[in-house]
Order: C-alpha cells, then structure tokens, then sequence
C-alpha cells in the first residue's frame, strides 16, 4: 500500500501540519488455525486539529486499529509491521519502553471500548483524575489538583459537583465525560475514542458527540473517533475513514464522502443511511465474504462488489489521493486523475 508523497504538507513555519501519520500498519491475531489479519496495512494522515470518524461494521478491525496505533495491541495480538509518526518524527512503533509511556497520555491518549463500565466503582471522580495527572506528572499539590480537576469538569461539560461523586452516581453519558476528561488530561496531541457514544440513548450520544466537539475546538487536539453511527458521524467529523475487512478503503472529507463517494463500499454505508423523506430497500447485504484468516489476492471488496474487474481479483488496489485529503483505495480510478 502506498501513501501519496505529495500529501504530507508543510506550513510557513516549516513545521508538518500532520498529527499522526500511520504508514502501512498491520496487525495479526495468532490462532492456532493461523493468523487472523486484523489491520491489512493500513496507511492515513490526521491533521492538526482535524476530527476524523473511523467507520466500518463490526470486527472490521476499527478497535484493533487503534490499539496499534497506541502500541496497546494484547498477546496474542502482534504488530507485524508499520510506522506510526506523532507530531512528525516520533515513530510509535519504534519508541523505547519508556518513552512509549511517557507518550502515552501526555501525546496520545485513549477513550477506550466500554471505557465507562471501568471507572473504579470505590473511587471518586476526584481521585481518579488525580491519579491519573499524578501518575504522569507526580505528586501535584490538593489546591493545584482541585483547580485542574475543576476546570476539566467543566470542559467537558459536568457539574462541579461530580468532584465529589462515585461512579455509580453518575448517568452513562456523564461517566463517559469522566472517561473523555480522563483522556484530555495531559494536553495530548491526539485523542482516540473508540465509540464513545455506543450503549448510550439517541440524546445523550449526541451530547457526548457535542462535547468531543466543544473539546476540539477549544483544545485545539486532533481526535480519532470510532462509531459505526454513519449518520452522527456525518453530522460531527471533519474526514470519515471507511475500513472494511482489516483494509482502509476511504478517507474523505465528510461532505464528500456522503455526496459523492468513491469507494463502492463507502457508496453502499452511504446508501444505507436511513432516511424518512426518501424511503428506499435497504442495499447492504451483511457479513463478511471471507475468512480474515485468509483475504483473496487483490481487492479485498471484490467479492461485494457490483463494479468488479478482473484486476480487481489479482491486485491489492493502492490507496492513492485523488483530491486534496481524499484518498481511495480502488481499481475503478486512476493515478493520472490526481490533480
Ligand atoms: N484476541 C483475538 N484473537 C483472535 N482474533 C481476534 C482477537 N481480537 C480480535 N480479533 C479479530 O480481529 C478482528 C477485528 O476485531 P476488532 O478490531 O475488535 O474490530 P472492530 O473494532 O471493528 O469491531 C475481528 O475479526 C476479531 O474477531
Ligand atoms: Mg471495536
């Protein structure tokens, strides 16, 4: 898989305008049946400040994906290969022990899967944000803890009363804020959550989806935010990333990934999208055609396809930029497009 040179731009200051660039990213599972590839090579770039969705459905490798990036990926897990530069040249993959955890956190930080069914149940708010500035910048004084604590509450928008509050106390949406200003913490350059709004009612996903937002804007971070919501991503994310069978397929802008998709499958997640002026049968059929163990040479959506060609059988399609911040990964355009 190839990224486009041209693609990793500069600003007057000579300084990337690049968050995290992933290059080439893969991540296997062993089993003893062999090895289930998870992340098939995947490359992309966020950009500073930019807000991107991770889509694709269920055990397409979104989760996985991002524990790579954190090099978190758990045994049997293994990262076979890849680079993931931070801020434009920490290689994650190929930190030192301790610098891995000193970027962790204070660079890089996770909202993991079901993070608000982990807050520890004996602990106040107030103690588990402590510990987590405490673990990475040592002992801090109660007044200096209490201001930061505070001030985190309200950024992402709870009461100054859950200070003081147990988990138990709290509603789901407000124990994911917890997880959310557990995350921002340290100031990092690049915050992934991984479907932050999943196991929560229609209403409060939208408020935790506003808060994501409100916390970009005045932060400044660069988010990644894993969903499979194609309609609240569409209203929330900068770009959308569409994964499917451990492959990224698509990284558009979010405009023109719903107006004017390129990939088939972004076509079909698109198309699928309910709608209540436009009632249409629904195009999307389910499940995955292959066995992750064992992807078909060439494209891995060949099978789903209603576009498939014959290279499409023999060759893995590169992810090429074809406009500005939109890359596809297809046979069906060409390089000599890129303007
Ligand atoms: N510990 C594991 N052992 C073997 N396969 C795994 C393991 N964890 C995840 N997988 C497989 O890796 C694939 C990607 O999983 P995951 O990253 O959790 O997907 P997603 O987050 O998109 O739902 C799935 O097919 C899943 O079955
Ligand atoms: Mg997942």
């Amino acid at each position: 898989m190839s990224t486009n040179p041209k693609s990793g731009t500069q600003n007057n200051n000579g300084h990337s305008d690049v968050a995290l660039d992933v290059r080439d990213l893969r991540v296997h599972y062993k089993t003893p049946e062999g090895d289930v590839i998870a992340v098939n090579g995947i490359s992309f770039k966020v950009y500073k400040g930019e807000l991107v969705g991770l889509v694709g459905e269920s055990g397409c490798g979104k989760t996985t994906a991002a524990m790579g990036i954190l090099r978190l990926v758990q045994p049997p897990g293994r990262i076979m290969g890849g680079r993931v530069m931070l801020d434009g040249d920490m290689d994650i993959i190929n930190l030192g022990n301790k610098e891995l955890r000193r970027a962790r956190w204070t660079q890089i930080a996770l909202v993991p899967q079901g993070a608000m069914n982990s807050l520890n149940p004996t602990m106040r708010v107030k103690d588990q944000i402590k510990d987590a500035i405490e673990t990475h910048e040592g002992r801090q004084s109660k007044a200096v803890l209490k201001e930061r604590t505070l001030d985190l509450l309200a950024l992402v928008g709870l009461p100054s009363r859950t200070f003081n509050m147990y988990p138990h106390e709290l509603s789901g949406g407000m124990k994911q804020r917890v997880c959310i200003a557990m995350a921002i913490v340290l100031n990092p350059i690049l915050v992934i959550a991984d479907e932050p709004t999943s196991a929560l009612d229609v209403i409060v996903q939208r408020v935790v989806a506003q808060t994501m937002l409100d916390i970009k804007k005045r932060l400044g971070v660069s988010m990644i935010m894993i969903g499979h919501d194609m309609g609240l991503m569409a209203q929330m994310v900068d770009r959308v990333a569409v994964m499917y069978a451990g492959n990224l397929v698509e990284i558009a802008p979010v405009r023109a990934a719903m107006k004017a998709p390129m990939h088939p499958y972004t076509q079909l997640l698109i198309e699928s999208i309910p709608s209540i002026k436009e009632r249409k049968p629904l195009k999307l059929t389910e499940g995955l055609t292959h066995d992750l163990r064992n992807p078909p040479p060439g494209c891995i959506f060949q099978f789903r396809c209603p576009h498939v060609a014959e290279t499409c059988r023999t060759q893995k399609p590169p992810m090429l930029e074809i406009q500005t911040r939109h890359g596809v990964a297809c046979h069906l355009y060409k390089p000599e497009e890129t303007a």
